[in-house]
């Protein structure tokens, strides 16, 4: 079979992406796969990679002769599919897509919707689902709807007047979370404690997005469920994040400086089990296929609260969703082998 592995992207998480994407080539297994390597510029170009494994990871892979831009003016990843159909498709046709791409333009459903054009199967959630779980304003509403709990919280857009957002965002309490409605990695996210804040963390919440959501926070901790399949899905180990202050912010997620994460989570078998149905209807709920890291806090009032569901979650050998299925006895490279046969069902 011929996978295209995409990595990089015009997203605030393309050095994510390029960790993500260099354990998945370095796990695949070329006696059974032909790899066809498609990096995306963080300006947008696609290009057709063959150097190695640690260029990709130290972001010099770019910089090879070997890759063969087609289009040179800054595009974004509509040009490069279309590249990527004439000059890869026709000559080595591609079985499956593996997108290993974070945030906007692919993890929130325009890639996927692009592929899904293309009619190349590919590995993840399709278009929809993507996009609904990129929006977490969207994403809660449908979660909330179905009778689960999610934060309070209020959406605001850039047309709204500020003193008008600022009283209603006071009523919900500090602390409060703003966030871009569409991110990745905690970025552009603040945890604000007073009206200044709150102004500030607005403020800078719309440089990432134009629309922005305000949670409540929850008193408790925050446990994530590796979620793998299609119609019936496996659940990995569930985990637990231990934060010493701060917020999981993108520092503490790449760093784990004051944060620890335990895997095991440490929970009661029943409320492990609870956690994990509550994971499998959120991923039904917003029909998610293939796989998605599905995070919650468990609330000291014994409350499950739907936070968000990654569907395109970080990858590396270290990362959250491959641990807690190598914590339920798979290995890195079955799960590899397990997500290009879903993509295929
Ligand atoms: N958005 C990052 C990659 C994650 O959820 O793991
Ligand atoms: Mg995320």
């Amino acid at each position: 079979k011929t996978i295209a592995v995409l990595f990089g992207g015009c997203s605030s998480e393309y050095d994510v992406s390029l960790s993500s994407a260099a354990s998945v080539i370095e796990n695949l297994n070329t006696e059974k796969y032909d790899l066809v390597l498609i990096g995306i510029t963080r300006e947008g170009t696609w290009l057709r990679y063959r150097g190695n494994i640690e260029d990709i990871r130290n972001d010099y892979w770019h910089t090879h002769l070997g890759c063969t831009p087609s289009f040179f003016s800054p595009s974004r990843e509509v040009k490069g599919l279309i590249e990527l159909v004439h000059t890869e498709y026709h000559v080595t046709p591609i079985d499956v897509v593996f997108p290993v791409l974070h945030g906007k333009y692919g993890e929130d459903g325009t890639l996927q919707g692009l592929l899904e054009l293309s009619g190349i199967p590919f590995v993840g959630c399709d278009m929809l689902s993507s996009a609904l779980c990129m929006d977490k304003e969207l994403a809660h509403k449908l979660v909330k709807a179905e009778g689960i709990d999610t934060a309070r919280s209020l959406t605001v857009d850039k047309r709204e007047r500020m003193e008008e957002v600022l009283s209603a965002a006071q009523l919900l309490g500090f602390p409060l979370f703003v966030k871009p409605a569409r991110s990745g990695s905690s970025l552009g996210i603040t945890k604000v404690h007073n009206m200044k804040e709150l102004a500030s963390g607005i403020e800078h919440a719309f440089t990432h997005d134009n629309k922005v959501v305000i949670e409540q926070n929850i008193d408790g901790f925050e446990v994530g469920c590796a979620v793998l399949g299609n119609s019936d899905p496996m659940i990995g180990v569930v985990d637990e994040i231990e934060l010493n202050g701060h917020f999981f912010d993108y520092s503490e997620k790449y760093s784990l400086k004051s944060s620890k994460i335990h895997l095991p989570a440490r929970i009661d078998e029943d409320t492990a089990s609870k956690v994990k149905e509550t994971a499998l209807s959120i991923y039904k709920i917003l029909g998610c296929k293939g796989f998605a890291r599905v995070d919650m806090f468990l609330a000291t009032d014994g409350r499950i609260v739907f936070n968000e569901v990654n569907t395109i979650p970080g990858f590396t050998s270290s990362s959250r969703y491959p641990n807690m299925l190598q914590a339920s006895g798979m290995t890195y490279a079955n799960i590899l082998d397990k997500l290009l046969e879903l993509a295929d069902a």
